[in-house]
């Protein structure tokens, strides 16, 4: 018996922080995904494989976390090992690292093969779910923002509710992003936990700013739906500026943001968590896609091309 799944990366474009609190989001999956597969292993209990390519030291710190996530995974999955248990290797083209989904992709990747495998036939929204609780792992009360884009791909429209909001946001054309690495391995749990914690501490001056990502959502989404990359670009700065208000930016997510606005970016921030992982550059067109991830490539950092709005089946919509 064999089992195989996959899930996207994901870019957050606008108001990752702010999700957390019901304000909505704009976030897409990227070109680049896991691959789980799943067979079968004579010990009963899950052996993971992890093959992923990675920021050094991102698997040794995500261990544990990623321990309680398979935990919970196996749990909402109802998986009985009292037969014989099953191996899950990891892989597939995209990098771990903080702030490109590594987390929720792997535990799209992983509740499809175990799906596949012990023939469940889930559907997305069964997997999303499930990934979800996975995702509880990485970081305790996730808005469920990436798990969503990881598993049904494309550009979403995200608003975290009593019953979440998730709309597709058709781009006129594909456009092409480079996310830029700064290497560091940030802790989702412990950066949203410091915006809780100043957000109580300064309420109004959060008000105001949390108030601002809510407009820009709704101006980013019109600007994306009409194809105005200036305007989006413009937006996603400004959106850098409130998180870096709430602090959730590093020196090293400004200075690749200041590097690839130098070389012709529309717009750039950070993207994720913050507090290091990744910085997101727009880029329509290859030319400036390649100029932008040069520039970062040749401050020592490492980039990576890709286009945003993908879709299941592999185009980009
Ligand atoms: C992490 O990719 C996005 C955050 O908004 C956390 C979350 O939404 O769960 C920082």
């Amino acid at each position: 018996m064999k089992g195989e799944g996959i899930g996207f990366g994901k870019a957050i474009l606008f108001n990752e922080h702010f999700v957390v609190y019901g304000i909505p989001a704009i976030v897409s999956a990227i070109g680049k995904y896991t691959v789980a597969k799943a067979s079968s292993f004579e010990v009963p209990e899950l052996k993971l494989n992890d093959n992923r390519d990675a920021t050094p030291g991102y698997k040794e710190d995500k261990l544990e976390q990623q321990k309680t996530s398979i935990n919970n995974i196996i749990k909402r999955m109802n998986i009985d090992f009292s037969g014989e248990g099953v191996e899950v290797e990891l892989g597939g083209n995209l990098y771990a690292a903080s702030g490109i989904g590594a987390s929720a992709a792997s535990c799209v990747a992983m509740a499809r093969a175990l799906s596949d495998y012990y023939a469940l036939d889930l559907s997305d929204d069964e997997i999303n779910d499930i990934a979800y609780e996975g995702e509880k792992g990485y970081h305790g009360t996730p808005s469920g923002v990436d798990n969503t884009a990881s598993t049904f791909g494309g550009l979403i429209w995200f608003e975290k509710a009593e019953t979440n909001i998730i709309e597709k946001i058709s781009l006129p054309n594909p456009v092409e992003i480079v996310m830029g690495n700064t290497g560091k391995i940030a802790d989702t749990t412990a950066a949203v936990a410091g915006v809780r914690e100043r957000k109580e501490k300064n309420s109004d001056k959060y008000k105001k700013i949390f108030n601002r990502a809510e407009n820009i959502a709704y101006l980013a989404k019109r600007a994306l739906q009409e194809g105005d990359y200036r305007e989006v670009g413009k937006l996603m700065n400004e959106n850098h500026k409130l998180l870096q208000q709430i602090e959730v930016s590093s020196k090293e997510l400004d200075f690749l943001v200041s590097v690839a606005r130098n070389y012709g970016a529309f717009g750039a921030k950070l993207t994720g968590g913050g507090l290091g992982g990744n910085m997101i550059a727009l880029t329509p067109g290859k030319e400036l896609q390649e100029e932008v991830a040069n520039a970062i490539e040749k401050e020592g950092f490492q980039a990576l091309k890709t286009v945003i709005g993908v879709s299941r089946s592999g185009d980009s919509q």
